[in-house]
């Protein structure tokens, strides 16, 4: 059986990523701004997007995402700091359902979803939640490599960060398990290591699997759907891109 992707032993680490995520919030937030209506974050996972782009309007935002443990952080910020129009759910995006229209819908829990079926259903599903003038950004894993014998087994640094609160460094550190090229899924492990002041570590980790696509498979899929596709970005930092080397492809539609 495929891993559920849900963070499950690493949820409370995932927001010590140091990458860059400003432009990713600024991209967002430039989107939300050209749109009205209700707001549905997909996969909002511990709400490093949510919490402030629901901060920067009164509009109602939903999130939702069906991890446990993700959703426990987001909503540990939350006690700190609520947030009057944020409602946050646990479901699953396979069978999610809300009784509310949305004008401005955010998606980056696409890749996880693996089965050609519920890929279809799901996006028919997002369709049905927009208004008629709504946008769909919908953001995937931008494919750099054949994933081929040769990917499996490498295993790189992400990043280290040293963490003041509570005196322990954070490293993580990823290693490709295993690929299906003709199904275009692979299955990366993400591992955390955590050292405190005594030099004492501890190790945590989970499976992460992904569903990759080509800019016109993903293309297809969404006009099949009946989407209309307004925009393409290979970066959050707004350009048009060309390159091939970015992390991430950015589908914006309408219906
Ligand atoms: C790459 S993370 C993105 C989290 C967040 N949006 C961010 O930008 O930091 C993907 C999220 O998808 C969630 N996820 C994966 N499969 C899901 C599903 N079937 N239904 C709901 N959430 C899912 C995971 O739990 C995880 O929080």
């Amino acid at each position: 059986m495929q891993p559920r992707s849900d963070w499950s032993n690493t949820a409370f680490l995932y927001d010590f990523d140091n990458r860059r995520y400003d432009d990713r919030i600024k991209f967002f937030k430039r989107y939300m701004e050209r749109t009205s209506g209700n707001i549905l974050d997909i996969a909002c996972g511990t709400g490093r997007c949510t919490i402030p782009l629901a901060q920067n309007t009164s509009r109602k935002f939903v999130a939702f995402d069906f991890s446990e443990n993700m959703l426990a952080v987001l909503r540990q910020k939350l006690i700190k700091h609520p947030i009057p129009n944020l409602f946050v759910h646990k479901a699953d995006m396979k069978n999610f359902n809300f009784d509310d229209k949305f004008g401005y819908i955010m998606d980056t829990g696409f890749g996880h979803l693996l089965n050609d079926d519920e890929i279809h259903s799901y996006l028919s599903n997002v369709f049905h939640h927009m208004s008629d003038d709504a946008l769909y950004i919908l953001v995937v894993f931008n494919p750099s490599s054949d994933y081929g014998r040769s990917w499996i087994g490498v295993e790189k640094k992400s990043y280290e960060v040293y963490d003041d609160e509570t005196n322990r460094r954070i490293s993580r550190f990823t290693k490709n398990i295993s690929s299906d090229t003709e199904k275009q899924i692979f299955t990366y492990l993400t591992r955390f290591e955590v050292t405190d002041e005594q030099g004492l570590t501890e190790r945590f980790s989970d499976e992460v699997t992904v569903r990759y696509y080509y800019r016109e498979q993903l293309e297809n899929l969404l006009e099949s759907t009946g989407f209309k596709l307004l925009e393409y970005y290979r970066s959050f930092s707004g350009d048009a891109a060309e390159s091939g080397n970015d992390l991430f492809q950015i589908f914006v539609s309408t219906k």
